[in-house]
């Protein structure tokens, strides 16, 4: 009979059963237990291990199921004998060799790009704290109204909404966003150009395997969205960086030629700017004479605070070399993970075919509650609410933090978006004050981190969308201290 330390947690996620069967299993392979060894009844170990018999016997079937075991439960149960020796040691080879060659051994050229692109660091969930820049504001969605929505949908649903669905999206949805980037953003286009994905991020990670080979040379603004930045790397292209001016990315001073564009022009990530309309002309008719395709992100151009958004650069062009994104991450909520593509009509096909070729489609279900949300009209009611909230509160942040930090952060209030950029004194690290900022509990990331150039003035990004005048007060306050 052999001896064996068994370890079961009762705190443990697992059931016993599964704990047990796991440990058994593992000194087997181990070699802690020896081939034909004995083990102990099901009612000694039951009774040493303080739990039922039922739980051991169930273990002891599995495993004798598998042929880790020999005998019969009841009367006698060994290790069994026929697991070769050769087996184990073939096993444990294969285990130090795949430990030695490292994380990522075996992926292919394209798989070691990706995995090796460490650009944006593969999501954790934590809870958004002051002054994280992209989140809306969670507590004033209208949760009850969305589940309401969702209820009479689920009541509902047919095999329409349980069998597979389409590639390019939810036939009502694409309508719905057709017609609602046709009116507020001047997007030229029909709903068989529009394509639902999860989120921009697919959009983008799309567009660079479809469009772009490996070495290809993409211009992209600096500093600038490093979804984007991650996407085309992980494509293996060439990511060249172009400053951005006050009239946005300046692409004349890019060195040579390009095979894609990414800009967002209607409010530069980070910088703020609106590309002017002389840019915008003058873009299109570069890419129309080079044959690049432009990429125009238009993240958060639902969110203007003075003025008329500017129209979409898509609006603008007559050659059809525009790939439009938007998404419902800074509108909704970013877990929904629905984005849409407007493309020129003859890149629908070979978007549709990697879309299936990926993940065949996104969720019906929260496709047709997003398309009830808009054609109901809340979308609308939701977005001017949002404006008018969010305004006041970036207006709570810049005025608190020119009467706590005067001196050290310099802020301006913004027409327009998601976050203000804070600048730093000249000469000081940004990188370093975000790592004293996070210690103290609050988030503002460096302007330097995402960009590929550092940039002339050292800055911060503030956001102030998902949190309550309280909390941007106190995370103002947490802030000096950090800092003092
Ligand atoms: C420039 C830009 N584009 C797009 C997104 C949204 O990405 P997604 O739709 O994948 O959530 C963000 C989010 O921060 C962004 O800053």
């Amino acid at each position: 009979m052999v001896p064996l330390a068994l370890h079961l947690r009762r705190s443990s996620d697992a059931s016993l059963y599964r704990q047990l069967y796991d440990e058994l299993r593992d000194a087997i392979l181990t070699r802690r237990l020896a081939n034909g060894a004995r083990l102990p009844s099901t009612r000694d170990m039951a009774s040493e291990l303080g739990v039922s018999r039922n739980t051991v016997m169930g273990a002891f079937e599995q495993l004798l199921a598998e042929g880790y075991l020999e005998g019969k439960v009841g009367s006698g149960t060994y290790v069994a004998h026929t697991l070769p020796d050769e087996l184990l040691s073939v096993r444990q080879t294969v285990l130090k060799d795949r430990g030695a060659e490292g994380p990522g051994a075996g992926l292919s050229r394209r798989g070691a790009v990706m995995a090796g692109t460490q650009i944006i660091p593969p999501r954790r969930h934590s809870d958004p704290r002051p002054f994280r820049p992209s989140p809306p504001s969670s507590d004033l969605f209208p949760w009850k109204l969305w589940g309401n929505l969702l209820a009479k949908r689920w009541k509902s649903a047919g095999a329409g909404l349980l069998s597979y669905g389409e590639s390019l999206g939810y036939q009502p949805l694409r309508e719905a966003i057709a017609a609602y980037v046709k009116s507020a953003r001047a997007v030229r286009c029909d709903p068989r150009q529009v394509v639902v994905v999860a989120g921009s991020q697919q959009g983008l990670d799309f567009t660079a395997r479809l469009l772009l080979d490996p070495g290809d040379r993409v211009f992209m603004e600096d500093p600038g969205y490093l979804g984007a930045r991650g996407a085309f790397v992980g494509a293996g292209a060439s990511v060249i960086p172009v400053p951005i001016d006050a009239e946005g990315m300046n692409f004349a001073a890019a060195p040579g030629k390009a095979r894609l564009v990414y800009v967002t022009p209607s409010h530069q990530f980070p910088m703020g700017v609106t590309m002017s309309l002389a840019r915008r002309l003058a873009l299109l008719e570069w890419a129309g004479r080079n044959g690049a395709w432009i990429i125009e992100d238009d993240y958060n151009s639902e969110y203007r605070y003075s003025g008329r958004p500017a129209a979409s650069l898509q609006g603008l062009d007559v050659a059809n070399r525009v790939i439009y994104i938007g998404t419902f991450s800074k509108v909704l909520f970013p877990s929904l993970r629905i984005g849409y593509l407007v493309l020129p009509p003859d890149l629908v096909d070979a978007f549709a075919a990697a879309r299936a070729l990926s993940d065949l489609h996104s969720p019906t279900l929260e496709q047709a509650v997003v398309t009830d949300f808009i054609n109901e009209g809340h979308f609308a009611r939701h977005l001017r609410r949002m404006r008018t909230v969010y305004e006041e509160r970036q207006s709570v942040l810049v005025e608190s933090v020119k009467r706590e930090l005067d001196g050290f952060l310099d802020v301006e209030k913004a027409d327009a978006g998601m976050h203000i950029l804070g600048w730093l004194p000249k000469g000081t690290g940004d990188r370093e004050i975000t790592l004293k900022a996070r210690a103290a509990g609050v988030e503002a990331p460096a302007l330097s981190s995402y960009a590929m150039i550092p940039p002339e003035r050292p800055g911060l990004l503030l956001g102030y969308t998902a949190f309550t005048p309280r909390e941007i007060r106190a995370g103002v306050r947490k802030f000096r201290t950090a800092i003092a």
